[in-house]
């Protein structure tokens, strides 16, 4: 049957105009106010905080190793940062338990990425070939062990890494632990206090939690950033045995058998 345009045009006449501001005749809205822990709030004023950087996350390679290197530098206290030794042995052994947080970037990148992209030269923004040109940002660096919480010998790592590899050495990484031991998370300072810790945090525990290649994740941190962890779904354990560092850490677990936030209105 032809379609009746008169019919419509009338329709589309007799409806109301669209407009950007709210309607006058509306119904009433519920006056109370809106709750602080609104989910759309929190999404709207961290993605604000995020600005010009739209970040996604990728797994790390050997390939990765001079940028994480680089920003295991700029973001940590030189006592707690991995030498570029043990960040190798990580990157090449467990590879897929270590994550990159990524922002598209181009040498007219100006504002914060622009700052690191002229403090030194970034392989992936400068290849011709490169797919993607991209900056790494922000990274997680783990192993796995079987102890429960992260130990001094799972910190360590066998020097003879490159010539003898060992599926569960006394030291580093054990291929059957049933716990990932986060190492290294950091965020480069540029972009620190934009919510992207959380954002890389939250997105590797879910990884982790749905790859189901272990029951648990266990870290040491600071006292100052138990709040932050615990925002993950992570418990305070107590004081960690851990020297690494000058000691004086907490041990922070997330168990996926005792079940975490998944309802975390905030992700
Ligand atoms: C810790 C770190 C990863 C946080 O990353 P970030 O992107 O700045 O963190 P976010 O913006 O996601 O912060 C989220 C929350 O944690 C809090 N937080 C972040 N860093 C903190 C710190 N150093 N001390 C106390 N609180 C902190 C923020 O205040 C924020 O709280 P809010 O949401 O209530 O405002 C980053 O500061 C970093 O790389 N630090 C140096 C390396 C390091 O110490 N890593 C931790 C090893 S255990």
């Amino acid at each position: 049957m032809p379609r009746d345009l008169l019919a419509d045009k009338r329709t589309l006449d007799e409806m109301p105009q669209l407009s950007r501001e709210p309607a006058t005749d509306a119904p009433p809205q519920d006056s109370s106010p809106m709750p602080l822990y609104s989910p759309s709030i929190i999404k709207e004023d961290r993605f604000k905080k995020m600005g010009d950087i739209h970040p996604f996350a990728q797994l790390l390679n050997l390939d990765d190793l001079d940028d994480c290197d680089w920003l295991e530098h700029a973001a940590f206290d030189p006592i707690e940062a991995a030498t570029r030794e043990k960040l190798e042995y990580r990157l090449r052994t467990c590879g897929e338990l270590c994550t990159g947080l990524f922002s598209s970037a181009y040498a007219t990148s100006s504002g914060s990425l622009g700052e690191i992209i002229k403090a030194r030269q970034f392989q992936s923004i400068d290849a011709t070939d490169s797919d993607r040109k991209r900056i790494l940002i922000g990274h997680i660096i783990a192993t796995k062990s079987h102890s429960a919480v992260v130990t001094d010998d799972s910190m360590d790592y066998p020097k003879d890494f490159r010539t003898n590899y060992q599926l569960t050495p006394s030291t580093g990484h054990n291929e059957d632990g049933q716990t990932v031991c986060i190492h290294s998370l950091c965020v480069h300072p540029n972009f620190s206090g934009k919510g992207l810790g959380q954002v890389l945090l939250k997105s590797y525990v879910q990884r982790i939690r749905d790859s189901g290649v272990a029951k648990k994740i266990a870290l040491i941190c600071r006292d100052r950033l138990v709040g932050f962890y615990e925002k993950a779904g992570f418990s305070k354990v107590g004081p960690s045995k851990c020297q690494y560092g000058g000691g004086n850490w907490v041990d922070m677990v997330l168990d996926f058998e005792e079940g975490m936030g998944d309802d975390d209105p905030d992700f």
